[in-house]
């Protein structure tokens, strides 16, 4: 009988009494079924969707860290207000961590499986962090030659986040894109896809800083909402592209109302059909596609009737457009792993790592250039 093996796996859970509880638990390892493989993960991100469900609604200024070091426990109180959103999930623990790549160490029967198997793979499938996952062989994309499972690690969340992005601008009849926060990992792939396939992209941005990042990446619009004149850059920036669809990751305060805002009054400025009350005819859209900003989303509406808002999320979109389209997005992600998609990470930590309070307060600012990534099998 083959041995079997035990890993550690992070599991985060909040009680019925309010207290968010994050451990590491010893958790014995399958035999994988005739169309699985078992992965030894060596890299996988920490993104703004997994301290969603990592940290939940908890307030990380109340975090303390207990247990043992080799056992660290990581607890955090759930401000009452909050507990409601967090229904669906008490008294289970969760298993945390989207995506990751790593070897593939035993291989189930089937020849898809028995063809991964001693493969650098990359995985998405949940439960990644932790050193084993064990997981169906749909799940898996081989990594190209010379590709590391840091390389890997971020093959598909923020990759074909961004591919989607100007898929739905194409199949839904727009021309060119807004995107905000738009210095983030998943900007700078967008602004790689758009530079290369030829479509004009407005960038968002809050800093001088993140100008600069996105500029030294050959990005041709870029508008700063901090500055005084933020409204009307982004009106040219707009009569410019003609953009009339946005991504906005941040979600909460005016921002996606200023966007239609500024839409109309560029297409305004450059139609010249009869006045109408009702706004312009052009189709107007905001998908809301993250929470960086978790205040209610304010709207004006000083834009006509022609617009509309709505959440964005990748996986309804690649069902929507089902298997063969996006097999097509996947193979892209594979070709141009190290150049279109390529991630970077400050740091690379530990399963035990992941859990100290310091490393916590770094990567849970959801900063520029401070993405994290954990290797459980150091
Ligand atoms: N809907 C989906 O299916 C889907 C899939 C993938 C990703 N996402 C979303 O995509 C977004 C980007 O992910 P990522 O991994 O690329 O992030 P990331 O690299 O961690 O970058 C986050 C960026 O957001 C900025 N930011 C943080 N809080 C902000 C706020 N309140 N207002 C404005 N900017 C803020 C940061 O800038 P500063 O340095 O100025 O703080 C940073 O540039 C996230 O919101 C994520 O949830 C959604």
């Amino acid at each position: 009988m083959a041995e079997a093996i035990t890993g550690l796996q992070l599991r985060s859970l909040i009680k019925a009494s309010g207290e968010l509880e994050v451990a590491l638990v010893p958790v014995e390892i399958p035999e994988p079924g005739p169309d699985e493989v078992v992965v030894r993960v060596e890299a996988t991100p920490i993104n703004p969707s997994d301290l969603g469900l990592l940290f939940g609604a908890a307030d990380m200024s109340t975090a303390r860290q207990t247990g043992t070091p080799d056992a660290p426990v990581i607890t955090a109180k759930v401000p009452e207000a909050a507990m409601k959103a967090m229904a669906g999930r008490l008294d289970q623990p969760m298993p945390v961590g989207n995506e990751g790549a790593g070897t593939v160490i035993k291989a189930g029967s089937s020849e898809a499986a028995q063809a991964l198997q001693g493969k650098l793979v990359a995985v998405l499938g949940g439960a990644m962090y932790a050193q084993y996952r064990v997981i169906n062989v749909n799940f898996c994309m081989p990594l190209p030659d010379g590709a590391t499972a840091a390389d890997g690690a971020s093959s598909f969340v923020n990759p074909l986040t961004a591919l989607g992005m100007t898929e739905t601008m194409r199949r839904e009849g727009h021309t060119a894109l807004v995107h905000t926060a738009a210095a983030s990992n998943l900007g700078q792939m967008l602004n790689r896809i758009c530079i290369k396939d030829g479509v004009a992209l407005v960038n968002i941005v809050r800093s001088e800083g993140q100008a600069r990042l996105l500029r030294d990446i050959g990005a041709e619009h870029i508008v700063d909402s901090t500055s005084p004149d933020f409204m009307s850059e982004l009106t040219k920036a707009l009569e410019i592209t003609g953009a009339t669809l946005a991504f906005d990751a941040i979600g909460g305060g005016r921002l996606a109302g200023q966007i239609l805002s500024c839409m109309e009054a560029a297409i305004i400025r450059k139609s010249k059909g009869a006045y109408s009350r009702y706004g312009s005819d052009v189709p107007k859209q905001v998908y809301i596609y993250g929470g960086l900003d978790l205040r209610p989303t304010e709207i004006v509406r000083n834009f006509g009737m022609t617009w509309g808002v709505g959440g964005w999320l990748l996986m309804p979109f690649l069902q929507k457009i089902g298997p063969e389209a996006g097999a097509k997005l996947r193979a892209r992600v594979a070709a141009e792993l190290k150049t279109t998609f390529a991630s970077s990470y400050t740091r690379v930590v530990s399963l035990k790592e992941a859990l100290s309070l310091e490393s916590i307060a770094t990567y849970n600012k959801r900063a520029t250039g401070e993405k994290f990534l954990i290797d459980p099998s150091r």
